[in-house]
């Protein structure tokens, strides 16, 4: 069944939800870096370090970064585990392109491999890797379950899936806020600094579609993971999900 986040897309109600957003990633490949940091008055960095910190925790050698994007959470993983092998996919060229430049400027091309896949057909056996991380991936899938799903196929028994998403505040004052900045501001910073306007009204709408907490535990339950948990990031503006296969 379609959840209402998969309804959300950038452009056009009718089309493919997966091209639309492939589409939407390469427009703003060039920018997304800059924008990412800017909106994020640079705390986006720490909440991937706090992924980071639970993912160190299991000592994986083989990691998959899905929705990869620019590298950023990858190239991050790689410094703070620098042994671990890590893979990063993608369905945006240029997002990846971008992402392999930083990693090759930063003598990192030995450690990761960047691909170009989708998440919801991944080209990978089952049982493959050790951890599957995801940074703002997950409320762009055209179908969650089935990506989910996925992440959980190509993990080892015993791997684990760390899922940093946008959340909904639960304090009602700071939720206000949060979503006039999203609503009004970040809009409009994006029309004047992007190629791609659609895809800043994009990111609020496909934030406040996002499932519940409840509702996302019950997916990845669904998608076959257990001990499944969450971490609140910044009063709720993201949270990180864990999941054990
Ligand atoms: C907001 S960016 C996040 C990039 C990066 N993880 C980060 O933390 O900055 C979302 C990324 O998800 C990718 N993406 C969306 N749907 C995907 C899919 N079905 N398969 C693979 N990548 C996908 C987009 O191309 C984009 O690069």
């Amino acid at each position: 069944m379609e959840n209402k986040a998969e309804k959300v897309k950038p452009y056009s109600a009718e089309k493919d939800k997966k091209q639309q957003v492939e589409k939407m990633f390469d427009n703003i490949a060039g920018k997304y870096d800059f924008l990412n940091h800017l909106l994020s008055m640079g705390i986006d960095k720490s909440w991937r370090m706090n992924l980071i910190d639970l993912l160190s925790g299991i000592h994986p050698a083989s990691i998959l970064d899905v929705a990869t994007g620019t590298g950023d959470l990858a190239i991050q993983t790689s410094k703070a585990i620098p042994d671990a092998k890590i893979t990063g996919l993608d369905i945006s060229r240029g997002m990846l392109e971008v992402g392999e430049r930083k990693i090759a400027k930063q003598n990192l091309s030995g450690k990761i491999k960047m691909i170009y896949g989708d998440s919801e057909e991944m080209p990978f056996p089952d049982n493959t890797f050790d951890a599957v991380s995801v940074a703002f991936g997950v409320r762009n899938f055209g179908n969650l379950l089935k990506g989910l799903k996925e992440m959980n196929r190509v993990l080892k028994q015993g791997g684990k899936v760390f899922i940093l998403e946008f959340s909904k505040p639960k304090s009602p004052l700071f939720r206000f806020v949060f979503n006039s900045y999203f609503k009004y501001v970040l809009p409009v910073i994006g029309k004047i600094t992007s190629k791609d306007p659609k895809a800043y009204k994009y990111l609020f709408e496909s934030v406040q579609a996002f499932p519940s907490y409840e509702d996302f535990l019950g997916i990845m339950k669904e998608a076959g993971f257990k001990s499944n948990n969450y971490k609140i990031q910044t009063l709720g503006i993201c949270s990180i999900y864990i999941g054990e296969k």
